[in-house]
């Protein structure tokens, strides 16, 4: 029996309507458009409505990305939605997006990894299909993140956003698709980005917090670390690769990943100018941001990267 692999065939996102830009912020907080945009990169993000959550997020980038493949709501056999932000405790978002796209023919559930969750998501994806029980995967990374901020911390809130991007991943007996991936955790670092509360902690209700120093210098070496790796066990090297689409968290950040694994500017997928960083969606946002716009085409080798709060990091290589 030949060897079956996932490819990506759609994509879609969805960020919400209202946009707040960095000079709105600098009326709530002491800070300017000058400091979060040379210290970060980001110009704006989007808050979602009052009476939008997580899951009309997700819906609304997963219709995009299946119309985009040309594969009907009933055709989806595998649903997972990566988020830190979920609608509530339980049951999952993913099974609520499920309910609102009558997504009956999918098992569905959410997965948790902070801004690694879309990689992750798509690792688990691939096993799943590689098991020959499942065809036609949707993974959807979405936040509202605007719903766990302290609008009073300068630090924080100018940092993130809300929004949803998915990717629609099918079964191929071509070797196309997701070539290698390698995905890590290290639980020493829980408390350098967290929330602050949560059900079960002795803190009910809480809010981002991070030692931005800290996360940053993990991530300028994790990140071109585990990129290295995924390529080479896909036996290419870097210079193979034809776009990289690394986790939008801080340009300089992605500046510096660039500069260690000496990727040419022309090939990076920058968009966190337009929507800061928000978490599990940023790839896959940034994914369908470089299909629309041309700067990603059919067969291009794509290397994506993420690391976020746990620690977690992770980088997938794939024949696009
Ligand atoms: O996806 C999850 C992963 N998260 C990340 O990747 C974030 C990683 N970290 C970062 O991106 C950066 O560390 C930040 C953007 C969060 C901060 O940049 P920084 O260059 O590390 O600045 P800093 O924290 O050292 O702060 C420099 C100064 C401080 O003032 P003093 O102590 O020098 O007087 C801060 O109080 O900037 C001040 N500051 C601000 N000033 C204006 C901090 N936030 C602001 C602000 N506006 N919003």
């Amino acid at each position: 029996m030949s060897e079956i692999y996932s490819e990506i065939v759609g994509t879609g996102s969805y960020l919400p309507e209202k946009v707040l830009t960095n000079d709105d912020l600098s009326k709530m907080v002491d800070t300017s458009d000058e400091w979060i945009f040379t210290r970060t990169g980001i110009k704006e993000r989007h808050i979602a409505a009052d009476d939008e959550c997580t899951s009309d997020l997700a819906v609304k980038a997963v219709e995009k990305a299946l119309e985009n493949a040309g594969l009907k709501v009933e055709e989806v056999d595998l649903l997972i939605v990566a988020t830190i932000t979920p609608d509530l405790v339980f049951p999952s978002t993913a099974c609520l997006v499920q309910k609102k796209l009558g997504m009956k023919n999918a098992v569905a559930f959410d997965i948790q990894a902070a801004c690694s969750g879309f990689v992750f998501g798509l690792t688990i994806a691939d096993g799943m299909i590689k098991s020959g029980v499942y065809k036609n995967a949707v993974i959807v990374g979405a936040e509202t993140l605007s719903r766990i901020m302290d609008w009073n911390d300068r630090t924080t809130c100018v940092l993130f956003g809300d929004g949803a991007g998915a990717a629609v991943l099918r079964a191929t007996n071509e070797k196309k698709g997701i070539l290698s991936y390698s995905i890590k955790s290290d639980g020493d670092y829980v408390d350098i980005l967290k929330a602050t509360g949560g059900p079960s902690a002795t803190q009910t209700s809480g809010f981002i917090f991070m030692e931005g120093k800290e996360v940053f210098k993990l991530a300028v070496s994790r990140m071109p670390e585990i990129s290295k790796e995924v390529v080479e066990k896909a036996g290419c090297s870097i210079s193979d690769v034809d776009c990289f689409i690394p986790h939008q968290a801080n340009i300089r950040i992605i500046d510096a990943a660039l500069k260690n694994l000496d990727i040419p500017e022309e090939k990076v997928v920058k968009s966190i100018q337009y929507h800061g960083n928000i978490s599990s969606a940023c790839i896959p946002l940034a994914l369908d941001i470089a299909c629309k716009n041309g700067q990603l085409k059919k067969g291009d080798n794509v290397l994506l990267t993420a690391m976020g709060a746990g620690f977690t990091w992770g980088s997938v290589f794939l024949k696009f």
